[in-house]
């Protein structure tokens, strides 16, 4: 697993054209949610598609250890057989997400109001991050949760016996505490409401209404108020989860900057609340377009199309796109560094506790490797020195963050010298073919001795 074996110092030096298409992984925040609501439903679900990350492989280990039976048949085919609302039983060990914080807050919320108790952990990354986001709104249920100083992992939780539903407004504008407080409410009697200010990522809520639940979503002046009603029998589900567009951004932003590219990224999710940085690179002049825009599953699917963009212009990314683009800012920062003119990110303190603090990782690698970054608490903006102005040539830490460690080999692509990654491990746990996907493509990657 990563972050607990040997480094795996990984070297990217400048590419020829990258061309040919990019077959992606499968979505990441559909994956987990794919494994989670199967086991609370009664029956078979059965899923196509499904990541074969770490972080999700984590998720499927949870599930059974809470009474599912999770099996693998082939590449991305995989079945749940769910135990029902209310039916997880006790694990017998210590539950070890890994890397993922979806994973762990979710699964958190899912047994909540469940008369059990489960311990969690996770990997150096996972038990510095907050748990108390998740922690705090359980409680309201009747859980309890007893963890390490500052909310965070191990952390035992012992869900409710009796709960009761709850009216929620989200501290911050995250859909893995929405998601969590949703799960819950499964289980709790009547109507359990969670009020978001910023609209996050709508899986959760497409899914359960997919799985049978009855749930409501008003915009009011409150925020985006949703509603769901508690001891749903949740029906098995056929899934085919749609390609990540949170991987397909590395491919697209690696053909933007390198010289002469043109890559097609066939079948990626346009979901509004997950397309945020594709609206930010058209916006900055990049040559990326949607072809054979179609709807599948209720959500609108192109292929992306993405050409070498020596004209693209640094901008101001408008602050109330954050969330739909949130795990995007790292390697949008890369493709900034090769536009002209300065590209300013506000409103996004959440870069702050991802699987790193990515706003600081980004600023010390890039300027590492030649690039102007300021930074404030909530906000960060790159000089861009246009196309063929990165100088590159620095060794950078990927501090278990996967997309730091994707972003930086990408900025290697296209640096005028080679960029080394400390360790790449992690870029398994949400991309486990990026290395000979990127290769095909015409990426140069070489091992380094550690
Ligand atoms: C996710 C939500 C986001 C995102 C993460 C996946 C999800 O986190 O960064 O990669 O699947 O719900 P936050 O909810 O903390 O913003």
């Amino acid at each position: 697993m990563s972050g607990h074996g040997t480094p795996e110092p990984l070297r990217s030096r400048k590419a020829a054209a990258l061309t040919g298409q990019a077959r992606v992984p499968g979505d990441k925040s559909i994956s987990h949610r794919s494994l989670i609501l199967g086991a609370m439903a009664v029956g078979e679900t059965r899923i196509s598609g499904l990541l074969d990350g770490e972080d999700v492989l984590r998720t499927a280990d949870a599930m059974r250890a809470f009474g599912a039976e999770v099996t693998e048949h082939g590449p991305g085919e995989w079945s749940v057989h769910g135990v029902g609302v209310g039916g997880f039983r006790e694990p017998e060990d210590v539950i070890d997400c890994g890397n993922a914080g979806t994973g762990v807050r979710l699964i958190m919320g899912a047994m909540a109001t469940t008369p059990i108790t489960a311990t969690f952990t996770g990997d150096a990354s996972l038990r510095s991050r907050p748990m108390g986001r998740v922690t705090d709104p359980i409680a309201l249920f009747g859980a309890q949760a007893y963890g390490r100083d500052g909310g965070r992992l191990p952390m035992t939780v012992i869900g409710a016996a009796d709960p009761i539903p709850v009216r929620y407004h989200t501290p911050m504008p995250s859909a893995q505490v929405k998601s969590a407080v949703l799960l819950a409410g499964l289980n709790a009697p009547g109507e359990t409401v969670v009020i978001e200010t910023e609209p996050t990522r709508d899986h959760s809520e497409r899914m359960l209404r997919g799985f049978g639940a009855e749930l409501s979503v008003d915009d009011t002046d409150e925020g985006r108020v949703i509603t769901l009603k508690g001891h749903p029998e949740l029906k098995p589900q056929t899934i085919d989860v749609p390609r990540d567009p949170s991987s397909a951004a590395f491919p697209v932003c690696a053909a933007l900057i390198v010289e002469g590219s043109d890559v097609l990224v066939p079948n990626i999710g346009l979901n509004p609340t997950r397309a945020g940085l594709f609206e930010t690179l058209r916006d900055m002049g990049a040559d990326l377009t949607y072809e054979n825009v179609r709807e599948e599953g209720g959500e609108p699917v192109a292929d992306l199309r993405a050409r070498f963009s020596p004209d693209m212009k640094g901008i101001d990314v408008p602050p109330e796109r954050a969330a739909s683009m949130i795990d995007e800012y790292p390697i949008l920062s890369v493709v900034a560094s090769f536009a002209t003119g300065t590209t300013s990110m506000h409103g996004v303190k959440e870069l702050r506790v991802k699987e790193s603090d990515r706003i600081d990782a980004m600023a010390q690698g890039l300027r590492a490797n030649g690039v102007s970054v300021n930074e404030g608490e909530d906000w960060w903006e790159v000089e861009g020195l246009g196309p063929n102005g990165v100088p590159g040539g620095a060794t950078v830490e990927a501090r278990l963050d996967h997309r730091i460690a994707m972003s930086f080999l990408c900025l290697g692509m296209a640096a005028r010298d080679p960029v080394t990654v400390d360790d790449a491990a992690a870029v398994r746990t949400s991309f486990p073919i990026f290395e000979p996907l990127m290769t095909d493509l015409g990426a140069r990657f070489e091992r380094v001795n550690g």
